[in-house]
């Protein structure tokens, strides 16, 4: 038993273990560090020993989404439908553009999935091709290896798996295809301080133990903010 369930177990503290043991049931983790700070799709490299010959799930942390939302589970059938690779796109306004990768698409009939055909990482907004922002979710073809293995740096001077996504587009039947997912659902960006504080807030408030005390406070707090 690791450390501290042992250490749970022994102070008697069973409510606290069950938690901790229902998060190791969840899954089998493995941790690599980066080590060099040489941008997303050198991050995305770095775990390629792990993953293996399969497609595979992308999730940036800082994009935090509801785990009430099906975004995931509906990209995963759109890989399994397409045999490609697919990764999440939402609109954004115009001017927000230049914080994200911008997708150029074709609405593919009869589908709620779109085809990518270009990517852009953070282009100016009079340069950007769609306010179709990439968000941080990604189920990826594993040929996006060897794709990224041959990328040089690009934007930042750092290996974007944009620009990987993009040679995906390119090749065309060369490769196994580049589709979106458009999300229409919530999403809190928590690299920005300001979403970071309301993303707590909001989803602490609909939560069954903390929500109706913290509601009542953020209710009382907001009114004397009137003053
Ligand atoms: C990364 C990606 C970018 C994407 C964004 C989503 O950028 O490079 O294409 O739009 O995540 O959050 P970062 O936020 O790491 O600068």
């Amino acid at each position: 038993m690791p450390a501290l369930e042992a250490s749970l177990n022994e102070s008697g503290k069973d409510k606290l273990l069950k938690e901790v043991e229902h998060a190791s049931d969840l899954g089998e983790i493995h941790y690599l560090r980066q080590q060099d700070p040489k941008g997303l799709g050198h991050a995305v490299l770095r775990a390629k020993t792990h993953v293996g010959n399969d497609p595979f799930a992308v999730l940036l942390g800082d994009d935090l989404i509801d785990e009430s939302e099906d975004l995931l589970e509906r990209m995963i059938e759109v890989q399994q439908a397409t045999g490609g690779s697919v990764v999440a796109l939402m609109e954004v306004p115009q001017e927000q553009i230049s914080a994200y990768g911008c997708a150029d698409i074709t609405v593919v009939d009869g589908e709620d999935y779109v085809q990518v055909n270009g990517l852009v990482e953070k282009p100016a907004p009079e340069d950007a091709p769609s306010n179709l922002a990439i968000i941080g979710r990604y189920v990826l073809h594993p040929e996006i290896f060897e794709i990224l293995e041959n990328t040089p740096p690009g934007r930042g001077d750092e290996i974007q798996l944009t620009d990987a996504m993009q040679t995906i587009a390119d090749k065309g039947d060369q490769a196994h295809g580049m589709y979106g997912v458009v999300f229409k659902g919530r999403r809190f960006d928590t690299g920005d301080k300001l979403s970071y504080l309301k993303a707590n807030i909001v989803l602490a408030c609909e939560r069954g133990d903390l929500g109706p005390d913290l509601r009542a406070w953020v209710k009382d707090f907001a009114k004397d903010l009137q003053d």
